[in-house]
């Protein structure tokens, strides 16, 4: 059975999977990843791997499971609380109870992966669920997150310890943002782990002040826009994600002595990739007029003067803290209690849709992050309404998107392969992926569109920083530091055509109204990424719950081809298997029938990726095509007639009104016709 690990996606659940070099044997987790070392340490202790094979000294030894509750039972006056985890099991939310609302300089825990460790440490620590568990309920229930404490709580308390109060609070208060604390050796003897303090220079290198944003956008600076609050005058409460958290500022109390008013906000910061924020706070204050179901709304920009350069750099922003949670949590619970009602989902259904209509035909953009989690609810369900957040534009996971984007994006995936790890494709393979995309980027650039529907972020300020030879396209992906591009740092977006990614949001707005009116938490259970407290029993498109219209409407959104089938690799409590005999377009069966199987997963995969490349290369290749040919004869015929490519459209939907983006699907205005007119007969 294979473990799950950062070699586990890169050989098995990416494309790259295609060119891996791995032997194919099952067991790509351990291999080339053994940053694990030190003989002292957890499992790599010759005692302890004796002890294991000796009955008796088994009885003794730490590494008894038996034993663990002495060394993670919870602490009873622990120094440090932890908030939840991300990159699979590689980073904790810790909070210094020492400290009073400390300010939120997202200071994290860091620890090498599980499949660095031996089997024996990745069992009891955990190891293997905290890979994709998040919240702080559970995560806070695993052996590793008791053990960090633990680790934590000696190197505050001990003499010369490198996290004693002193040191953290001059870390808050002094530190880079985002800096982290390494426990560079998860060793089982708590007073032998080491501690590392990496502070995050290159971080503070790459933020912007808030008037440079305000000045490459082309904004006046007045009191419209939200006020600038520095850092130190926003207290943390507790991380919620990896990029949200519950946070209050400091009010201007005047002359006036006492306590500051505590108002809850969310803060939403990145410790990397912080040009994607950037994009989403230009969107926010500058290319999507404001909604009422865009839930978003930045109250106040927080900045942090920086070590270097005297600039007070933009670390994020504060909105509305949104309680009732998100509609992911909302579905599963309602339906559970037969709460669930016809009229509640076609509401949530028509304001995420009119959501998505405002960002299309207001904002000039798209929004390829439609998934539950970025629907928040304004009050507790059912009553609450729906809205959006998360304007980032960073695109979901992989095989979670519109087949065709998908296409691009395993394209991108391949092209861009991270050079530095041990297990990485050959460089040649990557260049040649780059080709790709810049054809399909090229492609999609002939589409001639009417002046009216040019986007205006198209004329903003569109340069790159450096001027250069190489594509746009891959400069895009590559730049680190924010430059304010007409085009958005989804790559593969940006080689859609306006017609391509209104069609590719109607997708995802199709499989988003699957959830709701199933009332899952997701399109699929065991997502490699994340488990989920409650996850669907349902998989997508299989319908059991939705009445005929419902279904109808849902299968529209998919167009010619139907909805196609997601990953084919799924989680089964903390292993990864391939699904086998999946029926795809299963819609009519009552579920879909495949069986689980993990032998030789690196050389299934292989093959699966090979074949998957292979299909999206066609289909790309005649789309290039057929976008250069539209563009031919629009110039033939320049000034009469549509302007619009619109690949595999059928005649019969797009009839006479005309109301179809590409593929056969139809636009987000004609899908907003159908869920009003569902929503009137309920
Ligand atoms: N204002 C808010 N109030 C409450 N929860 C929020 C708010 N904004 C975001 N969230 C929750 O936090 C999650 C992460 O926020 P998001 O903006 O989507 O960040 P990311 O880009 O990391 O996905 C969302 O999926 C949502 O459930
Ligand atoms: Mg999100």
């Amino acid at each position: 059975m294979m473990d799950l690990s950062f070699e586990a996606i890169h050989d098995v659940i990416h494309p790259t999977a295609a060119f891996s070099q791995g032997s194919g044997d099952g067991d790509g987790g351990r291999s080339s990843t053994s940053s694990y070392a030190g003989s002292k340490d957890c499992g790599d202790d010759d005692e302890h791997h004796n002890s294991i094979d000796d009955d008796a000294g088994w009885t003794q030894s730490q590494l008894n499971p038996k034993n663990r509750i002495d060394s993670l039972a919870p602490m009873s006056q622990p120094l440090w609380r932890i908030d939840g985890s991300a990159g699979f099991g590689t980073q904790f939310y810790a909070y210094p109870l020492f400290l009073d609302g400390p300010p939120p300089m997202h200071i994290d825990v860091f620890v090498h992966e599980g499949a660095s460790y031996p089997a024996v440490v990745r069992e009891l620590l955990d190891l293997d669920v905290s890979f994709h568990t998040k919240d702080a309920g559970r995560v806070r229930r695993l052996g590793i997150a008791q053990h960090i404490l633990r680790i934590l709580h000696w190197h505050t308390t001990k003499e010369d310890g490198s996290l004693r109060q002193g040191v953290v609070k001059n870390l808050y208060n002094n530190g880079p943002f985002g800096s982290r604390i390494v426990i560079d050796n998860l060793s089982c003897h708590i007073h032998e782990s080491r501690i590392a303090i990496s502070p995050n220079y290159p971080l503070e290198n790459d933020l912007i002040s808030y008037q440079e944003l305000i000045r490459m956008w082309g904004l006046v600076d007045d009191e419209s826009l939200p006020p600038e609050v520095s850092i130190d005058r926003v207290h943390l409460v507790r991380q919620l994600h990896d990029s949200i958290s519950e946070v209050y500022v400091d009010n201007d109390v005047g002359d006036q002595p006492g306590e500051p008013e505590r108002t809850i906000v969310v803060l939403k910061s990145l410790t990397s990739g912080v040009k994607y924020m950037y994009q989403e706070i230009r969107a926010l204050l500058k290319d999507i007029p404001r909604h009422e179901y865009i839930l978003s709304k930045p109250l106040h920009i927080v900045t942090k003067q920086c070590l270097f350069g005297r600039k007070r750099g933009v670390i994020g922003f504060t909105m509305p803290f949104l309680k009732a949670g998100s509609l992911r949590d909302a579905l599963p619970l309602l339906r559970v209690h037969g709460r669930l009602h016809r009229a509640d989902q076609l509401r949530w259904a028509r304001q995420i849709t009119e959501a998505m209509c405002h960002v299309w035909h207001e904002g000039h953009s798209f929004y390829p992050d439609l998934r539950l989690d970025n629907v928040v609810l304004t009050a507790p369900a059912p009553e609450g309404d729906a809205g959006l957040v998360d304007f980032e534009q960073r695109g979901v996971w992989s095989s979670f998107s519109a087949p065709e984007v998908d296409y691009v994006e395993n394209v991108r995936l391949v092209a861009f392969d991270d050079q530095d790890f041990d297990f990485a494709i050959p460089e040649d393979v990557c260049r040649e992926f780059k080709k790709k995309l810049v054809l399909c980027y090229d492609a999609a650039m002939t589409e001639k569109t009417d002046a009216s529907t040019t986007p205006a972020v198209q004329s903003g300020n569109s340069k790159l920083k450096t001027p250069s030879k190489r594509p746009l396209i891959l400069r895009l992906e590559e730049e680190v530091k924010y430059s304010n591009p007409a085009l958005s740092y989804n790559v593969s977006w940006s080689c859609l055509t306006k017609t391509e990614q209104e069609a590719a949001m109607v997708y995802m707005l199709g499989r988003l109204m699957w959830c709701i009116f199933e009332g899952m938490s997701a399109p699929h259970h065991g997502a490699i990424w994340q488990s989920y407290s409650r996850e669907p029993e349902l998989e997508f498109p299989t319908f059991q719950h939705s009445c005929p219209e419902q279904k109808a409407l849902v299968l529209r959104c998919f167009g010619d081809a139907g909805a196609k089938e997601q990953s084919r690799f799924v989680r089964w409590k903390s292993k990864l298997y391939m699904k086998q005999g999946v029926k795809a377009n299963s819609s009519t069966s009552p579920s879909p029938m495949y069986e689980l199987v993990s032998d030789d997963l690196v050389g299934k995969a292989r093959l699966y990726w090979k074949e998957q490349l292979d299909e999206g290369e066609a289909w790309l290749q005649h789309r290039n095509e057929q976008l250069h040919m539209a563009a031919v004869s629009h110039d033939a015929s320049c000034g009469e007639g549509s302007t619009k490519m619109v690949d595999g459209i059928d005649p019969s939907t797009a009839s006479k009104t005309n109301e179809v983006s590409a593929h056969g699907r139809p636009t987000l205005n004609q899908v907003l016709k159908w869920v009003k007119e569902l929503e009137s007969q309920v």
